[in-house]
């Protein structure tokens, strides 16, 4: 475990420095014979693993005529699968250069979603949604740009505690799925969900390049 995390430290620049030269500008990403248009400001699931383990995991899923939310949506190809497998989506996020990608590709994809810049649920009128999916920033940090969103959720994990204040109006009889990495603080997420009424199941597992990725179902205690 030690030389693993000593390994990443020492490669760790050399990875963000060529991340960084390759979205100098807006790159592809496709999942099945869905594209989207990465923005240098958004989050890019070609280089990180918990995009693919939701889109996966999403496939496999009944969406027909099914009200989906992507919470934080980012590229949006989590929003375009879920409404191409029939579901009514809603992509929300605080990134403006996200959202405006998204409804280019949402039009040439011709796969209607509805759009919404909101905070968390700030924005979000519509109660009950059969699915929610949420792919969070985790790393306790405060985000000093809008792109840095995607990886930070404030010193003290300020992210969590909104989030999990605000589901509590959301959960009905719905499935609300929530991935995080072993890379992150999971013990005091869920405890952050816990003080909230909520409990954190893990429903499923995947190792990628050595690391364990966990999908959680969020449920009321
Ligand atoms: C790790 S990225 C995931 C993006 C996308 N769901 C995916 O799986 O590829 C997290 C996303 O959450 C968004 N986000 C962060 N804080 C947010 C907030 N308070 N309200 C809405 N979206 C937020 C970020 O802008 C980013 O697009």
């Amino acid at each position: 475990m030690i030389v693993r995390s000593l390994v990443k430290k020492l490669i760790h620049p050399f990875l963000k420095l060529g991340y960084n030269l390759y979205y100098l500008k807006p790159r592809p990403y496709r999942y099945h014979d869905i594209e989207v248009l990465v923005h240098p400001k958004v989050f890019s699931p070609k280089f990180t693993i918990s995009t693919k383990i939701l889109l996966d995991y999403i496939d496999a899923l009944t969406l027909k005529n099914i009200s989906f939310l992507e919470l934080g949506c980012g590229s949006g190809i989590i929003s375009l699968l879920a409404a191409s497998k029939g579901a009514m989506v809603t992509a929300s996020d605080i990134n403006n250069f996200a959202l405006e990608a998204l409804k280019k590709t949402s039009q040439k994809n011709n796969l209607p979603l509805s759009i919404v810049y909101s905070d968390l649920f700030d924005e979000i009128t519509q109660e009950h949604f059969d699915y929610i999916i949420i792919n969070p920033p985790y790393y306790p940090r405060k985000p000093k740009n809008e792109k840095e969103h995607a990886w930070f959720c404030g010193e003290n994990f300020e992210y969590f505690y909104k989030l999990f204040n605000q589901l509590p109006n959301y959960i009905h009889k719905n499935i609300v799925l929530m991935i995080l990495s072993e890379d992150c603080n999971i013990s005091h997420i869920k405890k952050i969900a816990s003080e909230n009424g909520l409990t954190m199941r893990c429903i499923f597992e995947k190792t990628v390049v050595k690391e364990k990725n966990f999908i959680f179902s969020i449920e009321i205690s």
